[in-house]
């Protein structure tokens, strides 16, 4: 189901971000950890490789998620929009609105037990999604949320964005703490 769902996203032309891109990025990892980590969208290296979160940001999240005894194969990476908007930009509203039937099938799909948002994108979005306030990703980090869904019972911890923490990294203390707090409710 997840593997056609994704290959349905290699192929999406349902925005004209697809017109740009090399690669779409479904995302990667185990679908059955009941963790999801979840960027806003592919970058350079995202969209050359297909792969979510390999360029500097992915570095920075693998190291961190290292420092805890984690890795990507424990748990999934995706974005919230799968192809790279140009120049980096923020994805527009449209954007984001068109793409987040993906998303929101495979949280259908793979039905989490915690979810990690990282920065504003993500973190807007899934408030949205479960009907709470987003307070802004400084706020946020660290902060846990539950919330009940079809599934049970769901975590939802945000963290800063790692180009955040590349931007500022005197905050990388407090971005670490988070995955620390990852790994206690696994
Ligand atoms: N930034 C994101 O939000 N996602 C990626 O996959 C890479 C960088």
């Amino acid at each position: 189901m997840l593997d056609n769902l994704h290959a349905q996203i290699t192929t999406c032309t349902n925005c004209s971000l697809h017109k740009l891109r090399t690669n779409a990025v479904p995302g990667e990892g185990n679908p059955k950890s009941g963790i999801v980590i979840i960027g806003e969208a592919p970058g350079h290296w995202e969209d050359v490789q297909g792969k979510p979160f390999v360029g500097r940001s992915g570095k920075l999240l693998d190291k961190t998620l290292n420092g805890v005894g984690l890795d990507r194969t424990k748990v999934f990476i995706t974005n919230i929009v799968k192809c790279r908007p140009p120049e980096n930009r923020r994805p527009s509203k449209d954007e984001t609105e068109t793409c987040s039937t993906y998303i929101n099938q495979q949280l259908e799909l793979m039905a989490p037990r915690v979810i990690m948002p990282l920065g504003n994108t993500a973190g807007e979005w899934l408030f949205k999604k479960y009907g709470l306030d987003w307070p802004g990703a400084t706020k946020a980090n660290g902060q846990s949320y539950e919330v009940s869904t079809l599934f049970g019972k769901l975590t939802i911890l945000p963290a800063f964005h790692p180009a955040a923490i590349l931007r500022n990294p005197n905050r990388t203390e407090d971005f670490q703490a988070v995955f620390t707090q990852l790994k206690a409710l696994i």
